[in-house]
């Protein structure tokens, strides 16, 4: 177990390669079990979130391997494994396996996921979907039970824009008989890159990254090679670290359409933000950055997973600025870490209240979720004095090679094991 340690206040410059984004691969090595020869995907990312799903495709007989970024499968041996506990439980992206074994299969028995703990995330309308498709869904002692005697297509509205029950109802109906129409679809590019992968694999499948998605059911998938899109939230999170403290910090392997909404807010705030085709330039200004207003939307508008490391830049805006989150109301958890760094923050309702410009100085914190974890790096690249980490294997589920992506622009950041105080109180809290 390690915590992560920053100096803050050193010079950021140079470049950063941006890695294959983490919620297109957390849906992509599911998706692989519907093919019936091997499937090899390009630039997936080192992080544990993959090597979790890498795992759990080896359990259920597929034949794997994840070496330089490359990921190749056979899934030829696979079988309808239970798996109600263990690893699965470790990633809510888990519930992607539903959908592809229940299209392969016609059954599934997968433990309910976990994840990220930002207030409640149900799987209602992935659920609805299903059923909707014909199968018959039982909550079982914590393990979601799916059956179908035989998969048919239908038309379903969602009644929430949901990124994973779009994609795990994609993931279903690619090989059901006859046409699936998904209303209210969610359109973020992941959606869009699971949909190139499928295609690939022989599926037919029309309007994805709109808001109605047809599928045309087909009996078989075969193996494609696929070459997975850059992270947008880590670009946007480098995007941060540039307009947080880096002469000139170049953002490489970006679709800048992507992040849009992140470049018109940092703008805003008085950020050089220099957009080319497939990088990004940002450099701190040398003005106090302006305050602003931020409300979380489905995309194209303003990512969720940007909310948390974007407060820690806006401590450093004039006035008062106000973050929304209407995705996840209770995704606030960073906020009492920001504050015992020194931050003017308080949350009131899906909001959060900043009051700025605030010093921020060293403090020990909890990365108590992937993106607080990301927001808390950033507030420790600009307080004054040492920052400790805690908690950091939430980060590196989502974030490839963070500390050496940071190292090789500047910053001050290393990694040290947990004393054994600290290791013992975490393991109680673990209990
Ligand atoms: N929702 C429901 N019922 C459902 C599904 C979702 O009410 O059946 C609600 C959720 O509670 C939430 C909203 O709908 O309020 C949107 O949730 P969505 O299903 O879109 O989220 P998700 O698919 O579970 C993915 C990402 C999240 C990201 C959200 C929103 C993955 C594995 N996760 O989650 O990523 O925040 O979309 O864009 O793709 C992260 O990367 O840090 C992360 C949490």
């Amino acid at each position: 177990m390690d915590k992560l340690l920053i100096e803050g206040g050193t010079r950021l410059n140079g470049t950063v390669q941006i890695s294959g984004a983490k919620n297109s691969a957390v849906a992509l090595i599911p998706a692989t079990i519907l093919a019936d020869s091997p499937v090899t995907i390009d630039q997936l990312p080192d992080i544990s979130d993959v090597r979790t799903l890498c795992k759990l495709l080896r359990e259920i007989g597929g034949t794997v391997s994840f070496k330089d970024h490359t990921f190749v499968v056979d899934p030829r041996k696979m079988v309808d494994m239970p798996l109600p506990n263990g690893p699965v439980k470790r990633l809510r992206a888990s519930y992607y396996l539903m959908g592809a074994m229940l299209g392969r299969f016609h059954k599934a028995v997968i433990g309910l996921p976990g994840g990220c703990n930002l207030g409640p995330r149900p799987i209602d309308q992935h659920i609805k979907g299903f059923e909707a498709l014909g199968a018959k869904v039982t909550n079982e002692r914590g393990a979601i039970y799916l059956r179908a005697e035989s998969l048919h297509g239908a038309r379903i509205y969602l009644d929430v824009v949901s990124v994973g029950a779009t994609i795990n109802i994609m993931l279903a109906a690619v090989k059901a008989e006859g046409q699936t129409i998904i209303e209210n679809a969610a359109k973020e590019p992941e959606i869009i890159d699971v949909a190139t992968l499928l295609t690939s694999m022989g599926a037919k499948i029309k309007g994805a990254g709109t808001d109605v998605i047809r599928v045309e059911g087909v009996q078989e998938l075969h193996g494609c090679r696929h070459m997975i899109i850059p992270d947008r939230i880590e670009a946007g999170t480098f995007m941060i670290i540039g307009a947080a403290g880096a002469d000139h910090l170049l953002i490489d392997n970006v679709i800048p359409q992507h992040v849009e909404s992140l470049t018109a807010k940092l703008r805003e705030m008085g950020v050089d933000v220099q957009v080319g085709e497939d990088q990004i330039l940002v450099s701190k200004s040398g003005r106090l950055l302006k305050n602003a207003d931020v409300k979380t939307l489905v995309y194209p508008g303003f990512p969720t997973d940007l909310q948390q490391p974007l407060t820690s830049l806006m401590t450093q805006a004039a006035g008062t600025s106000i973050i929304t989150d209407t995705i996840y109301g209770a995704r606030f958890k960073h906020i009492d870490e920001l504050r015992r760094m020194g931050a003017n923050v308080k949350v009131e309702g899906r909001s959060a209240i900043l009051s700025g410009p605030s010093d921020l100085e060293g403090a020990k914190v909890r990365a108590t979720d992937l993106r607080a974890g990301a927001s808390l790096v950033i507030a420790g690249l600009m307080a004054k004095g040492i920052t400790e980490i805690v908690d950091v294997e939430h980060i590196d589920r989502g974030y490839d090679h963070i500390v050496e992506k940071l190292r090789s622009i500047g910053a001050a950041i290393w990694r040290e094991p947990l004393l054994d105080d600290e290791a013992r109180e975490r393991l109680k809290e673990q209990e």
